[in-house]
């Protein structure tokens, strides 16, 4: 294998009885894109990455005698992502299942290229381009392959955004969930509701490391995207078959909004009028008073969400809602009894409930921490299974479906090393091997159960991350050892071959390097990369697998 076919995510096969073998093909100024029916957006994706890297005009077909044929042909099996890839001395052909499935194909194609296939304009003077020959066929594990960006405890500007779809697209990624808001910050522009980006969207000051950290920058931090931003980012995630699925924390994680709207805050208890967006970390004891007024805020939210974002699941958040104002709060002790309700848990699930009703009347389902499951869930409800896999396992037998994210496994703000000179050192160690042997359907459910377990997503919480590089740095190598784990067909979690993936992973770092990512390496952190000084709060040991 030379290191063009080392690829990562690994391909379900590469096939020995598709055509391929043989001297493979080359690409050169004559080269031309044959693109079939369906297929003129990858060709343009084609054009603007490869031909852009290569400096190869990549014409439309005429009659040259090199060619990169893209098919989508329905016929395939196993689902609209499948894709098959063939690489002979006539031709190069690409075919999927569907558009995805060919855009993979695309991904599949690029690096087989090499590594200066991931730059934006060509650094060799060379003018063709050898093409491995192979035959694969290949399909994803996981209809849900996701990574969480929380852009509230830190903001990233658009072109951050943007910058993470390709690297998502280049690792065959598919879910982008959006942390839209926290106690820390509201990203996302409403218009009814102005202050909630204008007041909400920023803070004084920020506390630098943990919370229990004697550090604070002293320095405003903030930033938000408009709906037109909002709508370039789910146009450009679509172009690259990512979804976007918004997250309104509710009815925790709300300081934000209330120091934007103080009436949302429990009044009766508080002073919410003085209430600042939050500069330090943890779980507030500022949430949404359970109110009419708030539930109608909150449809008001929602309804210019829905219009900015056309995934089926919308995140609503629910987790970690402290109750000790609700406990304090005669209105919402009253709105207990008026409910006949059993206890402030319930008031949570009824709070919920409400968003799980109202979006269902709208076609859409909701989606929420695995919190929510405690007081019962509608339907078509499903969890984000975070506190371990016991959520999910309880969700998936009560017949929702599930995403499996555990904090164990694939918090990917935990620090991935127990040296010293780990940045900002949080969580439990998980190492670029650990991740790779998270296995996201738990062993104890039966099939038809496990049916229910979408797939799985890796969480970016940025509390100790406070710009691209400490982002990169947390999340690369680690999602690509993720994206394998959701797209790839790997056997149980200790017969995987990682000594294989570290070997793929060597080609791989090169890609990255072209991409300018600025990844963890295999020895640690670079000097730049290190923040000595920095209280962080590793936590010791960690469940065993599953
Ligand atoms: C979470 O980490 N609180 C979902």
């Amino acid at each position: 294998m030379t290191s063009e076919t080392e690829l990562v995510p690994a391909p379900s096969g590469i096939a020995e009885a598709l055509p391929g073998g043989g001297v493979g093909h080359v690409l050169d100024a004559g080269t031309e894109v044959d693109a079939g029916p369906g297929t003129e957006r990858v060709a343009q994706w084609l054009r603007a990455t490869v031909g852009a890297a290569t400096g190869l005009p990549l014409r439309p077909h005429t009659d040259g005698a090199s060619r990169v044929v893209l098919r989508i042909d329905p016929q395939e099996a196993d689902g609209p992502e499948a894709y098959d890839l063939v690489v002979d001395e006539r031709l190069i052909r690409l075919r999927g299942a569907g558009e995805a499935g060919l855009f993979y194909a695309a991904q599949t194609f690029r690096q087989l290229l090499g590594p200066d296939a991931f730059r934006r304009a060509p650094v060799t003077s060379r003018r063709r381009w050898d093409v491995p020959a192979v035959g694969i066929r290949d399909a994803p594990r996981f209809r849900w392959r996701g990574l969480l960006l929380d852009v509230a405890r830190h903001f990233m500007p658009k072109e951050g955004i943007l910058r993470q779809l390709d690297l998502m697209a280049a690792h065959k990624l598919n879910v982008l969930h959006f942390h839209l808001t926290d106690d820390q910050g509201w990203r996302v522009e409403i218009r009814r509701y102005p202050k909630l980006t204008e007041t909400g969207s920023w803070r004084a000051r920020t506390k630098f490391g943990h919370r229990a950290s004697p550090l604070w920058e002293d320095k405003p931090h903030g930033g938000f995207y408009t709906q037109d931003d909002i709508r370039e980012i789910v146009a450009y995630a679509a172009e690259r078959h990512i979804t976007v699925v918004p997250e309104i924390d509710v009815p925790g994680h709300s300081q934000a909004a209330i120091a934007a709207y103080p009436e949302l805050g429990n009044t009766d208890v508080v002073d919410t009028t003085a209430l600042p967006v939050w500069d330090t970390w943890g779980i507030s004891a500022n949430v949404l008073a359970p109110t009419d007024n708030t539930l109608r805020f909150y449809e008001g939210v929602f309804e210019e969400v829905l219009e900015l974002f056309p995934s089926e699941f919308v995140h609503v958040g629910g987790d970690e809602c402290r109750k000790d104002q609700w406990r304090r709060s005669p209105a919402a002790q009253a709105r207990i009894e008026e409910l006949g309700l059993r206890d402030e848990d319930a008031l949570q699930s009824w709070f919920v409930g409400h968003f799980d009703t109202w979006l269902s009347a709208r076609g859409r389902r909701l989606i929420g921490w695995d919190e929510i499951i405690e007081g019962g869930l509608a339907k078509g409800a499903a969890v984000s299974s975070w506190r371990g896999y016991a959520g999910g396992v309880a969700a998936a037998r009560a017949g929702h479906d599930v995403v499996m994210c555990p904090e164990q496994y694939v918090y990917l703000d935990h620090r991935q090393a127990a040296g010293e000179e780990e940045p900002v050192p949080i969580g439990f160690v998980r190492t670029l091997e650990d991740v790779y042997r998270f296995e996201p359907v738990p062993a104890q459910l039966t099939e038809d159960e496990a049916r229910h377990v979408l797939g799985t997503q890796a969480n970016v919480w940025t509390e100790v991350m406070e710009d691209q590089g400490r982002v990169d740095y947390q999340t690369y190598p680690r999602l690509a050892a993720f994206a394998e784990v959701a797209w790839s067909d790997l056997p149980a979690p200790a017969e995987r071959d990682f000594a294989g993936f570290e070997r793929r992973m060597s080609a791989h770092y090169r890609r990255l390097d072209a991409l300018g990512v600025g990844y963890r390496r295999p020895a640690g952190p670079l000097p730049w990369q290190r923040r000595p000084g920095v209280l962080g709060r590793p936590i010791e040991g960690a469940p065993p697998n599953r």
